[in-house]
């Protein structure tokens, strides 16, 4: 989704912002762009290829410097990601302006200015705020966006300045995110605080509705009452490394092969599964909780299907999963004594914070966020926070947030099982030393990966895939689906291999492969007759078979043998080769894998 970068300082900011610009690429975007005060006027430049391509502009075209700037990368939601619609966003050629989210009432208001006199040249929303605020604009940029964003309905993260106010940048957030980045004698806003990695690391998180003034001085800020705020500043470090490739392709495969470590973290220290691990307040929720309302989107929302099993099989606690996206805008029936969980590896997703706001609006107290980002908007929302040690994400395919939310799912199963009587000591005990063995047995999963290469030069010649799985692994079935589809654009689709004959299995002839995870657990004899369905028709099967399962490789069936059963923690171990086959067919259909099309990796918008 769009990034915001902003600085005031005493140098040339150019470059920290078109290297903050760098940093966010990662969220997804189609046109970019950055704007300075440069002698006292705004100048700008703007690009529909990648940010080196704006970088090259800046530094050999029109050599932009100047001390106070923004910039933006563009996710296009009104307007096509064509020059004239990437920001900043120029009002009279004295406001620009840069903004993430969507302006719901921008007709309205477009209408109102255009009876001003102002013309429009962008289709965007965003051109009304630069507009609006210029209309405004008496004198002191900072109440100027206090008044504005009080005509603004929807959801927006901004960043703006004014010719007349050559060393301050305003910003304002609500519903999207927007930090500060505190400086010695040079302050900073971003989308994100990967982006002012190397810039500082001192950042304060805004809250919903607050408007802020960053100059060289200092950092002023207004919540939505318009009264003054302090927000905490905090030291957040380590972010460096996380946008360096090392000696891997792409971050997708680098984020593939970090799993084993980003579990490890994950995995609690402490020697027994208690609650205190999900907050102060955890021990007295969870005894109070009758079932579980699990609220996601996309990836996150099948670790959610997986965690239905666990949560039902070893915590016997209702369990029901719903997309977030849904779920906010259907009726149902709140259960006061639920607990909702809301899975996210941003904690932003605008959708799943929708469904949590929607759930608490209908009566719903008790909420806990399994979560990637301590400082996000999610975490702040909920009443219990998990957090996933993944790291950042950079690709826009999930994986590492994958396997650790399945890892945080797991605690949280063992954990209520525990209080509910049904895990005794010794089981506990053995959960424990399976969840602390996973990250070797990763491995022995990792070391597949010329195996599955193989197999990728024959997928990436297919436009069709079928998925096929069965109980819990049956969400891994459409996780690696859903990977395949993201990546590499072949239409994948998946099932529950007792589903195929009642309609997919139409879809099979010798031209449809259909993947198959093949744990060795209770429904293997099950799988095996599906597997017979597909080959009758002349499908062919690609297995990932677990060693003990005795399934082996025949005319037509082709089988990547797994380590042994892993019991309850298998869907980790399987999804990981389905994560491999996705990366290695799109790399050899040679699409741009960390930023597939049309895709965004934090999705703040509706
Ligand atoms: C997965 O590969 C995705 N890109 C996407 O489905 C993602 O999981 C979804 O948008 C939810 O994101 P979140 O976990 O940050 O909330």
């Amino acid at each position: 989704m769009c990034g915001i970068v902003g600085a005031v300082a005493q140098r040339n900011i150019v470059p920290v912002l078109v290297e903050g610009l760098r940093r966010l690429e990662y969220r997804g975007y189609d046109s970019c762009g950055v704007a300075v005060l440069s002698n006292g006027e705004p100048r700008r430049a703007r690009s529909v290829a990648r940010v080196a391509d704006l970088d090259e502009q800046v530094v050999r075209e029109t050599q932009l410097s100047g001390m106070t700037g923004i910039a933006h990368t563009r996710w296009a939601t009104h307007g096509a990601p064509v020059t004239h619609n990437a920001h900043p966003i120029f009002s009279r050629d004295t406001v620009a302006l840069v903004h993430n989210g969507i302006i719901e009432n921008y007709e309205a208001l477009r209408e109102m200015l255009r009876g001003k006199g102002y013309e429009f040249v962008s289709q965007t929303d965003t051109e009304v705020i630069a507009h609006l605020i210029h209309s405004m604009y008496r004198g002191d940029l900072f109440q100027t966006v206090r008044d504005a964003v009080q005509q603004l309905h929807g959801a927006y993260a901004i960043a703006v300045i004014h010719k007349d106010q050559p060393h301050t940048v305003v910003g304002a957030r609500q519903g999207s995110p927007l930090v500060v980045g505190v400086g010695e004698g040079e302050n900073f806003l971003a989308s994100d605080a990967l982006a002012l990695a190397g810039s500082t690391d001192r950042f304060a998180f805004l809250e919903e509705g607050d408007v802020v003034e960053i100059t060289l001085e200092g950092v002023k800020i207004a919540d939505r009452d318009g009264l003054p705020a302090q927000r905490e500043v905090r030291v957040v470090s380590a972010y460096g490394g996380a946008v360096e490739l090392g000696p891997y392709r792409h971050f997708m495969q680098k984020e593939i092969f970090e799993q084993p470590r980003a579990i490890t973290d994950t995995i609690p220290q402490s020697d027994s599964f208690d609650a205190d691990l999900f907050g102060e307040k955890a021990a007295g929720v969870f005894s109070e909780i009758d079932s579980i309302l699990i609220l996601a989107c996309g990836t996150s929302y099948y670790s959610g299907l997986t965690a239905k099993y666990w949560l039902e099989s070893i915590a016997k606690i209702p369990t029901q999963v719903e997309i977030a996206s849904e779920y906010r805008y259907r009726e149902s029936v709140p259960n006061p004594k639920s607990l909702v969980v809301t899975i996210s590896q941003s904690g932003e997703t605008a959708d799943t914070i929708a469904a949590l706001k929607h759930a608490q609006s209908l009566g719903h107290k008790h909420t806990l966020a399994i979560c990637n980002v301590a400082t996000s908007a999610m975490v702040r929302q909920t009443e219990l926070a998990f957090l996933t040690h993944a790291g950042t994400e950079i690709g826009v395919a999930s994986t590492k947030a994958f396997t650790t939310q399945l890892t945080a799912l797991f605690v949280l199963a063992v954990t209520l099982a525990k209080m509910r009587g049904f895990v005794d000591a010794k089981r506990e005990a053995a959960y424990l030393a399976q969840l602390r063995h996973l990250p070797a047995a990763l491995n022995s999963v990792l070391a597949l990966e010329p195996q599955i290469i193989a197999w990728s030069e024959e997928f990436a010649r297919k436009e069709n895939a079928l998925f096929l799985g069965r109980g819990l692994h049956y969400p891994i079935a459409l996780e690696g689906a859903l990977k395949l589809k993201e990546i590499s654009y072949i239409h994948a689709e998946a099932y529950p291999a007792g589903e195929l004959k009642h309609g997919p299995l139409a879809l099979v002839t010798e031209a449809m492969p259909v993947v198959t995870v093949a744990p060795n657990d209770a429904l293997l004899d099950k799988l095996k007759s599906n597997m017979q369905e597909v080959r009758a028709r002349g499908g062919e099967l690609y297995v990932f078979a677990d060693a003990d399962t005795r399934i082996v490789s025949e005319d037509g069936i082709q089988v990547i043998r797994m380590p042994e059963h892993y019991g309850a923690l298998s869907p980790i171990l399987h999804v990981v080769p389905l994560q491999m086959l996705a990366y290695h067919t799109a790399c050899a259909r040679g699409t741009d894998v960390d930023k597939p099309r049309n895709l965004a990796k934090s999705v703040t918008v509706e």
